[in-house]
């Protein structure tokens, strides 16, 4: 078998960055009316019915689903959707972005174009041993095999989120200037580029320092996996689309199987793990804990003080 190239759309987006070396100023993935967006379509509410439950106009919702910021419809919208009131208003406000962490060492983080959107990647090193690994590729590989030159590393594992194409699409190139070794979930459908299938809670080691351990956070593509990784400055979990700063991983159709393995696997985490997604920027679980809606602490608490459960509410966690 032959790793394929990915065609890739126009690249419009900035080049390869690098962290630590400087800062890339991700935007956040989703604004407010994302949010609500994917909120209405994992938990199937109609428009219809959500402006009912919420007692607002149907104008006043497409009003806000369009991006106009009417705060107090925000509110009343949020108790609907499990979405935390306050973190969903701090987010229309664009009144909050995620303190940053520092990695002094093992830790890079790479964002490359992928049309108008752009896509993260990262890689990690045990710094006796040089050993690395790399989590996605995103579109452009150069910037990594910059960094493994740079610090004299050996790249001996690719590990892969999901096979979506803006996470692979740099697999061939990165494939053939290394021996890294491909890993997938068993579950996540086939590479078209030679790899190993590992399962829930395999692990992995680099050298005596660096632990990593793969967790099956599915819902967005069937095998989606979180790598938790241990031994670096701060916990690290590379969590692909499970989940984004201020967001969560959209599914169509498993929206509920997505939201429950994040709180049951990535949620219940040490606070003070370093959440790397596959878009947006770095964030910490004990910020999420406060500003994601979906998963702060008043999200939870949101459907409890619903005046009914409807037809087509959300079925509990
Ligand atoms: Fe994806």
């Amino acid at each position: 078998m032959v790793c394929q190239a990915v065609p890739l759309p126009a690249c419009t987006g900035p080049h390869p960055l690098v962290y630590p070396y400087f800062m890339p100023q991700i935007p956040l993935e989703d604004t407010f009316y994302d949010v609500i967006a994917k909120a209405q379509r994992g938990w199937k509410v109609s428009d219809a019915r959500l402006a009912e439950l919420a007692g607002i106009t149907p104008a006043d919702l497409l009003a806000v689903q369009q991006g106009k910021p009417l705060y107090a419809v925000i509110r009343r919208i949020a108790r609907h959707l499990r979405l935390d009131p306050e973190a969903l208003e701090t987010l229309a406000k664009k009144a909050w972005y995620p303190k940053q962490p520092i990695f002094p060492r093992g830790f890079a983080m790479f964002n490359t174009p992928y049309g108008e959107l752009t896509v993260n990647s990262y890689l990690i090193w045990d710094s006796r041993s040089r050993l690395a690994a790399a989590i996605d590729t995103g579109t452009d590989a150069t910037g990594m095999l910059d960094v493994l030159r740079s610090e004299g590393l050996t790249l001996r594992d690719i590990f892969i989120t999901h096979t979506h194409p803006d996470h692979v699409a740099a697999l061939p190139a990165l494939v053939a200037a290394t021996s890294g070794q491909v890993w997938c979930h068993e579950r996540e459908p086939a590479l078209d580029c030679p790899h190993k299938t590992f399962k829930e809670n395999a692990y992995f080691h680099l050298g005596d320092e660096v632990a990593i351990k793969a967790l099956l956070t599915n819902g967005h593509s069937p095998g989606l996996t979180t790598f938790y990784i241990t031994g670096l400055s701060w916990p690290l979990a590379c969590v692909g689309d499970a989940l984004f700063a201020c967001s969560s991983g959209g599914s169509a159709t498993l929206f509920d199987q997505q939201y429950r393995v994040n709180r049951q696997k990535i949620l219940a985490l040490p606070k003070d793990t370093v959440i790397a997604p596959g878009h947006g920027p770095l964030t910490t679980l004990a910020q999420e804990r406060k500003y994601n809606p979906f998963y702060a602490v008043g999200a939870t608490a949101a459907h409890h003080y619903a005046p009914s459960a409807p037809a087509d509410a959300p079925q509990s966690p």
